[in-house]
């Protein structure tokens, strides 16, 4: 069972969707989606529509995961995106992947119009910006790209606020939103619809005969035809080899009160630290959302350092604000920057996967969502064929990423012959850490009582060492992105095992 991290989001505690219950049998059902994040939700409120009978499954709770972690953005931008679009998949490429992006900004905008769900919905401008020279060259070949693919922009070359801006593109027409309260409204439609939902059910395996089996962690089965993986990183691998094809990434956001006047839009840095800013309906009255300082997942500074930053940043620029709010996200980029969506591997083609998002998993997943739909009901047309998970048979990039991998493996698990320092009598409370316990490495924490949570921090996924993360009170491993609490219980795959528990019993070493 997943577990809640420590630090929650705004998203996540302003809206409290039903309870749905365990799967308690096996049962037939036409389609199984695995995920209740918005890829799934939509998948299933869209097959719902067209009759077909959905059981959705969630191994914890319904936008437990990174759809009740994000910024909320609904926009085609996507940051800097379009001029490697364009170089790598030409100008019809990268058109397509811009028009099915604006086909899900509308399909969102028109059903929560015509069916009046209440979730804060937004039109608002997104902007992208430049704030150094290397980072204005982009932006032109940005504009660049737009004037090719025709898509509309607006250029400025000042930001509404106190922030150093050598120009900007502005994408009109975007949106933003309570993503828990658009996916609550959708939900109840589901259930309307006769679609089933199970939380705290775990799916660990799939089999495919002639029918497909997917069998849950308390043993129960359901049987269909297609199953849609839709659970962030793929649960189920299909020899798709998804770990060594997509890097975890982990970002930051706080939010809170924003009392000067709201100055509308959408903003985001094309910088490798990456600056994003919006404003939002918070409690009645403005908030803002800061949010960067992206990073590999179980490398680079403590967490709380990176809170620190963009506190930092927005006293300087944006001026004093409360931040009531923080919270994390993890999302995964493929080696090419498009989601993988469509058959998990060529040998499984009624197991079909949304995964990859980078951090525009609102807009993405909705696209993922009617591509996945149209697939099972047999009305796909060929431009799905640009976000296939298997292009890359003969793409030298693949063999780059493996190498990546395997250097990252190798780093971490020389790691782990290295004794610490540290011993776990000198763990001080309320921390956690490698520690050197009777000659062994182990990971511990040691709660502000003194008791002692101790894990073996070699990773159940694939073997390297996980790393203490201070902010979170998690454990997580640079190789692949999977993420353990105190007790070793996974926060995040793709792991499917917990850590092993090591039994301390008082003894300090
Ligand atoms: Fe792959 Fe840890 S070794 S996630």
């Amino acid at each position: 069972m997943h577990k809640k991290s420590e630090q929650e989001a705004y998203w996540r505690l302003t809206a409290k969707l039903p309870d749905h219950p365990p799967l308690s049998e096996s049962r037939e059902t036409d389609v199984v989606v695995v995920g209740g994040g918005i890829a799934g939700i939509t998948t299933a409120y869209l097959l719902c529509q067209k009759g077909v009978r959905v059981t959705v499954v969630e191994a914890s709770e319904i936008v437990s995961g990174t759809t009740g972690h994000t910024t909320a953005k609904i926009t085609a931008q996507h940051g800097a995106i379009y001029d490697e679009l364009l170089h790598h998949f030409g100008l019809e490429g990268a058109r397509s992947f811009y028009e099915k992006n604006q086909q899900a900004i509308d399909w969102i905008r028109n059903t929560v119009s015509q069916k009046q769900w209440e979730c804060d919905f937004e039109t608002q401008d997104a902007w992208i910006y430049a704030d150094s020279e290397a980072t204005i060259q982009q932006l032109e070949k940005e504009q660049h790209a737009y004037d090719k693919l025709d898509i509309p922009y607006k250029h400025a070359s000042k930001l509404p606020f106190d922030i150093h801006c050598d120009g900007a593109l502005i994408m009109p027409n975007q949106a933003q939103f309570h993503p828990t309260r658009y996916i609550s409204a959708m939900v109840e439609e589901i259930v309307e619809m006769g679609g089933k939902l199970h939380e705290q059910t775990k799916a660990v395996d799939i089999q495919e005969g002639q029918e497909i089996q997917v069998t849950m962690e308390n043993g129960h089965v359901l049987t269909c035809q297609h199953v849609v993986v839709a659970s962030h990183f793929p649960f189920y691998d299909g020899m798709g080899l998804y770990f060594a094809k997509m890097k975890p990434e982990r970002s930051y956001l706080m939010a809170g009160h924003w009392k000067e006047k709201d100055p509308g839009g959408m903003y985001i840095s094309i910088d490798q630290t990456v600056r994003s800013i919006r404003f939002f309906s918070m409690d009645g009255s403005r908030g803002i959302l800061v949010g960067g300082e992206p990073h590999s997942t179980g490398q680079g500074e403590p967490t709380d350092h990176h809170f620190d930053v963009l506190q930092k940043f927005t006293s300087t620029h944006l001026g004093k604000v409360d931040f009531t709010y923080r919270w994390s996200s993890q999302d995964y980029t493929t080696l090419d920057k498009l989601p993988y969506i469509g058959a998990i591997s060529n040998r499984h083609p009624r197991i079909l996967v949304a995964t990859g998002f980078r951090k525009w998993g609102m807009t993405q997943g909705t696209m993922a969502a009617h591509l996945i739909s149209e697939r099972i009901l047999g009305t796909s047309t060929p431009s799905s064929d640009l976000f296939d998970p298997s292009r890359f048979h003969a793409d030298p990039a693949l063999k780059k990423v493996i190498s990546i991998n395997s250097d990252v493996v190798k780093h971490f698990v020389k790691s782990k012959l290295e004794i610490p320092v540290i011993t776990l009598k000198q763990l001080p409370l309320g921390a956690g850490a490698h520690v050197n316990w009777n000659g062994q490495q182990i990971g511990a924490y040691k709660d502000e009582s003194g008791n002692v949570h101790a894990v073996d921090t070699t990773c159940t996924h694939l073997g390297c060492s996980v790393n203490w993360n201070s902010s979170e009170k998690s454990w997580d491993c640079p190789c692949h992105g999977s993420r353990f609490t105190i007790k070793g219980e996974i926060l995040e795959g793709p792991a499917m095992k917990p850590l092993e528990v090591i039994k301390t019993d008082g003894c300090e070493g």
